[in-house]
């Protein structure tokens, strides 16, 4: 984006696929000097390819969050304009079925490389006296599902450090948005697949009859449910929390994200329990 004959720069994170690449594309068309990153070679190559300054970042790796930062402000003169820390994956699995070693490595991923970059970027944003930060987070930052328990964890947690950090910047000039989206089609499934094969041993879990359910629908592409909308609503919320001088600190993205936001306000407990219940009935059906 050009302010005052000057281009703004933006770094985002996990932009392989899914919202991160199309929240890339969307920013370098209007304008902004995007850093899209990625954790694989191949795919860094890919973004550079289509012009969008890619980058190598693994937010699990603290040397390649080093390194990130150092390249993106080594190219624009030490300043960078705002950060999307979008990467991340949901780690499916009965609460009781999670290792300490899985719930780790969600929490790597979704919240401590997330903090850690973050932190990183903030003394640039102090310096320049202005700054956004935006959190992709989900619908399952505020309310939870069964059988998600990881990934419900790792957001409300990204959630609680988002909310602080707004209010610890105060009257800096650096702004600090959620994205809570509901269903979005992009490979966000398919890598929850893989990470319930990689750490859950269906066969042996009290929960077996439910994972067969849940693992039938992972291979079904028709169970998106009739709530999913594509890439483009969430990249909608992220230009308006970079570019609007009035950025939202959070920002709900499809139905389900606005009614359970809804809900959750008005209803006891325990009937918005029943309902997220049925929730979860229904999509392992
Ligand atoms: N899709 C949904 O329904 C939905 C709903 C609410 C919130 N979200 C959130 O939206 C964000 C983006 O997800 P998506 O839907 O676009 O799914 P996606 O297509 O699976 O994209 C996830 C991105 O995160 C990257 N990533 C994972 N681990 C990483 C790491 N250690 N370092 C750097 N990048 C890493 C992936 O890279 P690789 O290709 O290398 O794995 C990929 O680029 C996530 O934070 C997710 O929690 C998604």
């Amino acid at each position: 984006m050009i302010e005052g004959n000057v281009t703004k720069s933006v770094l985002i994170t996990g932009c392989s696929s899914g919202i991160g690449l199309a929240v890339a594309e969307g920013l370098s068309a209007r304008g902004w000097q995007t850093f899209a990153s990625a954790r694989q070679p191949e795919d860094v190559e890919k973004l550079n390819a289509m012009g969008l300054n890619g980058l190598l970042l693994d937010v699990c790796d603290s040397r390649s969050i080093r390194a990130a930062v150092a390249e993106v402000l080594d190219r624009t003169n030490g300043t960078l304009d705002a950060l999307c820390n979008n990467a991340g994956y949901g780690q499916p699995g009965a609460v009781e079925d999670l290792s300490r070693e899985a719930l780790r490595e969600q929490f790597e991923t979704n919240v401590f490389g997330t903090h850690e970059l973050t932190s990183l970027v903030l003394p640039v944003m102090r310096r320049q006296r202005q700054g956004r930060i935006v959190f992709i987070s989900s619908l399952l930052g505020y309310v939870a599902l069964p059988y998600r328990g990881a990934y419900n964890a790792s957001k409300y947690a990204l959630e609680g450090l988002a909310d602080t950090l707004r209010l610890e910047l105060r009257g800096t000039g650096i702004s600090v948005s959620l994205i809570e989206p509901g269903p979005i089609r992009s490979r966000f499934r398919a890598n929850a697949y893989l990470a319930f094969q990689r750490n859950i041993d269906p066969v042996r879990s009290l929960h077996a009859a439910q994972y067969a359910t849940m693992e039938r629908r992972f291979k079904t592409k028709g169970s998106v449910s009739i709530f999913t909308r594509g890439v483009g609503t969430v990249r909608a919320k992220v230009v308006h929390a970079l570019e609007n001088p009035h950025p939202h600190a959070r920002y709900p993205v499809t139905i389900p994200a606005y009614l359970f936001d809804f809900l959750r306000r008005f209803l006891p407990g325990r009937a918005l329990d029943r309902i997220l219940w049925e929730v979860g009935e229904a999509e392992r059906r």
